[in-house]
């Protein structure tokens, strides 16, 4: 599927489905609260903040406007954008693309990007472009799904395989999921669209190593059973953690 049908996909379709899921189906998780302390961590008081790909702002901008930053939000969808606005008004939230910050460089204290790298087409633009609007020593955090995790290569493999018909079978089951989602009957198949893809961390890494806006930066792993996050020095031992998060200083 070409990277501009997964943009529209996330924006016209996903973004029906996340109107609903963040709130009634995941809630504000224990690795959300972590999140939340994690941002916290690495700015100052009232720090001027981005939230890239926010989507409606529940739980975490939500909770870092009412602790006291100044939050700024973009999402790719519309629908996820007037949402945003409507139950955090104090939440400076505008559409646009991650791939492209319509901010000056050096905007802001910290930026953030948590439950979304895997929807981007092209992840170290995104990363360049957090760097590009973030202040010099301000910092860069953002979560992976990590691609060399057993389990979450295993799912991968599995939706590459579902995915595999052709492009004929694929379009058809696309345009089923647009029909069942704006006539809201019967569950999309999800997997129908090749919309989630996992991160390589050592890709990553490399990536960071080699930006000239990169001071230095860090590897935290959750911890699946109490959700809590460990940095990680041995990066030998990323394959163990199916999330990881990278903390970078500007
Ligand atoms: C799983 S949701 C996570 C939203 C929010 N970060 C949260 O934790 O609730 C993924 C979000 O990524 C957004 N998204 C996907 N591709 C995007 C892009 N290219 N630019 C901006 N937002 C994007 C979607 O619209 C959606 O809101």
């Amino acid at each position: 599927m070409a990277d501009v049908d997964r943009k529209t996909f996330m924006r016209d379709v996903y973004a029906d489905y996340w109107l609903q899921a963040r709130d009634k189906k995941y809630g504000f998780m224990d690795y959300d609260r972590r999140l939340c302390e994690l941002v916290e961590s690495e700015s100052k008081p009232e720090a001027r903040l981005l939230e890239v790909a926010i989507g409606t702002g529940y739980p975490i901008a939500g909770f870092l406007a009412r602790a006291g930053h100044k939050v700024h939000g973009i999402d790719i969808s519309p629908a996820l954008i007037e949402r945003c606005r409507e139950l955090n008004p104090g939440i400076e939230a505008s559409v646009g693309d991650a791939e492209n910050l319509a901010f000056d460089d050096g905007t802001f204290d910290a930026v953030y990007c948590f439950h979304s790298t895997w929807y981007f087409p092209d992840l170290p633009r995104v990363i360049d472009e957090m760097l590009r609007v973030t202040r010099e020593g301000g910092a860069v955090l953002f979560d992976i799904q990590n691609r060399s995790h057993p389990a979450i290569a295993a799912d991968y493999e599995r939706r590459l395989r579902q995915i595999r018909p052709g492009v004929g079978p694929r379009l058809v089951l696309q345009a089923r999921n647009v029909a069942k989602v704006v006539l809201r009957r019967g569950n999309p198949n999800w997997h129908a669209v090749n919309y989630e893809v996992p991160t390589d961390p050592q890709a990553v890494t490399d990536h960071l190593r080699q930006s000239p806006a990169v001071q230095n930066f860090s590897v935290l792993a959750r911890n699946e059973s109490d959700q809590s996050l460990a940095r990680i020095d041995d990066h030998c031992t990323f394959p163990h953690y199916p999330r990881l998060i990278f903390v970078a200083r500007r």
